[in-house]
């Protein structure tokens, strides 16, 4: 599969894969260097005010948030990766070869970052998890879905909360980068589920819902979770934390209607 040839034997363009394409070109032209960050400008991290003590709170709190923020990237990696070996269709390809790059090149920077500030804190368990499912889930339709239509609509909303708090910061930037990038590639997901919606079987979208209905409990541990570093704020948030989650997932629900599939059976586990 890894070795298939990347440009398509039948003559002509294939007109139900010109979204795809269209957010090929858009990735091209978007990508950035972590070179471009301004490093040596603007401080890493908010450097915050009052003791010492407090002072050191907050950075492990910060150092907390570039750690999940880290991982979910490479945990991206893996994911796009996969997607680029299994994808059947050429433009298909075409597009995972460019979000191979943006998501090594997100890493790459929150390796940087963290490393400024401090080096890394606790991983979050049920993200691994959640990865993990999305990897092992048994068809492309499945895994589109799951990575493109659903988290990284979802971490767009989150780039922007970080850079919210963090202004005048490289972390500030690197979020307004990111949101850009996680744009094109929800885009390009959705542009490609349509696609292969279009020819799956009634078995394979019903499969497709049950996977995300599997999903849910694993999700719920992920938005609830929170580190020892930020266990105080955490308690504070949780009404604010449960909120979300319930517009996260009605998010999600809306998006796989949008897409035509059948949700009504989907469980809310909250
Ligand atoms: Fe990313
Ligand atoms: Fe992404």
């Amino acid at each position: 599969m890894a070795t298939d040839q990347l440009i398509a034997t039948e003559a002509g363009p294939r007109d139900a894969y010109e979204g795809v394409l269209r957010f090929y070109e858009l990735a091209k032209r978007q990508e950035w260097q972590v070179r471009d960050l301004p490093w040596n400008e603007l401080p890493p991290i908010p450097e915050g005010r009052g003791s010492p003590q407090r002072r050191a709170r907050r950075q492990d709190m910060w150092r907390s948030v570039l750690t999940q923020q880290l991982q979910a990237d490479m945990l991206a990696c893996d994911m796009s990766s996969q997607l680029l070996n299994i994808a059947p269709d050429p433009e298909a390809k075409l597009y995972y070869s460019t979000m191979v790059q943006d998501e090594s090149r997100h890493t790459e920077a929150w390796l940087k970052l963290v490393n400024e500030v401090g080096g890394t804190a606790e991983r979050d368990p049920y993200l691994d998890q959640l990865a993990h499912m999305t990897l092992e889930a048994d068809t492309v339709e499945e895994k589109v879905f799951q990575m493109q239509v659903f988290y990284e609509r979802l971490i767009i909303s989150r780039f922007r909360l970080i850079a919210r708090a963090s202004r005048g910061t490289v972390l500030e930037d690197l979020c307004n980068r990111l949101t850009t990038d996680d744009g094109i590639h929800h885009g390009a997901g959705m542009a490609y589920e349509r696609v292969l919606l279009e020819h799956a079987s009634k078995k394979t979208k019903l499969r497709l819902v049950e996977a995300a209905n599997r999903l849910l409990p694993t999700f719920v541990q992920h938005a609830l979770w929170r580190p020892k570093e930020r266990a105080m704020i955490g308690g504070a948030m949780r009404s604010r934390d449960l909120e979300r989650l319930h517009e996260d997932i009605a998010i999600g629900v809306r998006l796989a209607e949008s897409l035509g599939l059948d949700v009504s059976d989907v469980e809310l586990p909250v």
